[in-house]
């Protein structure tokens, strides 16, 4: 899908879910990647494989994300390769599930520091670059979750509402400057999400769950395109659509009934 040949592609979060289904993607249009996730040695077997099937460059970096300033220090790692990065998948990150009152707070802080704050930070950095070059994409990955509040994942619910707003506008920032940004909304998806967040999978979530690998897809084609946001699959559309005639306190009950086992 599209045509990457000659381009590098970042993808934060490459050792597991979405970020494995994106490496492939872009490697089968013929990009070169960096991937970047805490845990190298799947991303090393993704890594040789890509390269093997794709005769494509691939470099991985192992780096906590959710540590401040680590936006800057991969920039600075794959400035010091000489590569310039065409191509931003900006999607790590993680939920986590609970009352809030009852999580540990270094948890919560911890997820915002990687969905909120590093997100935030290679978007800049990379961004810059793209605007100087006059071209560039950038998907980042928010949820359905950043369309209502969501009880029980309230922290990341609202992490993903800044993803989502956040994204929108810089659509419509930086296509003068000839860099397309889009952000991808996923329902609940069969990756490893729900094991990290600590949540069992409701039924509402078991009726709903889309395979990784087309949500994927989705992304890449609505960033192709300058979408500034896209929400795979139609029951998560119909959740979203349904939404404008819901009370907003409505919308956070529902939300909350939904999460319930
Ligand atoms: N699956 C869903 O239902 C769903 C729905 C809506 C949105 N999303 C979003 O989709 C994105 C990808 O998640 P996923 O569903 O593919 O879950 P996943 O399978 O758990 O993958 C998460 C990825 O993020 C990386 N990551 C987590 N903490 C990190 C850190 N501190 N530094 C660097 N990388 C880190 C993980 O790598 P390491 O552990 O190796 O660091 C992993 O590669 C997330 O932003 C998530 O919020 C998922």
């Amino acid at each position: 899908m599209g045509e990457f040949k000659n381009k590098w592609a970042l993808v934060t979060g490459a050792s597991s879910g979405f970020g494995i289904d994106f490496a492939n993607i872009l490697a089968e249009g013929g990009a070169n990647l960096v991937l970047a996730a805490r845990r190298t040695e799947p991303m090393e077997q993704l890594a040789a494989t890509l390269r093997a099937q794709h005769g494509i460059q691939v470099v991985v970096e192992g780096i906590d994300l959710a540590q401040a300033g680590a936006g800057l220090e991969l920039r600075q790692r794959i400035q010091a390769r000489g590569l310039q990065v065409d191509v931003l998948i900006n999607n790590a990150g993680y939920g986590t599930f609970g009352d809030f009152a009852e999580r540990p707070l270094e948890t919560t802080l911890d997820m915002l520091q990687l969905n909120v704050m590093s997100l935030t930070e290679l978007t800049h950095v990379f961004a810059r670059d793209m605007v100087q070059r006059g071209s560039g994409h950038i998907l980042l990955v928010a949820s359905i979750g950043g369309y209502q509040a969501t009880p029980t994942y309230a922290a990341y619910s609202a992490s993903k509402a800044y993803v989502l707003l956040f994204g929108e506008a810089l659509n419509v920032e930086l296509a003068p400057h000839g860099v397309k940004v889009s952000v991808l909304s996923p329902g609940i998806t069969a990756t490893n999400f729900l094991a990290v967040s600590g949540q069992k999978s409701t039924l509402y979530q078991r009726l709903m769950m889309m395979r990784s690998r087309p949500v994927a897809e989705t992304g890449i084609r609505a960033m192709l395109a300058g979408k500034a946001s896209k929400v795979p699959g139609l029951g998560n559309q119909l959740t979203i659509f349904s939404n404008r005639f819901v009370p907003r306190k409505l919308q956070s009950f529902l939300a909350y009934q939904l999460m319930k086992n």
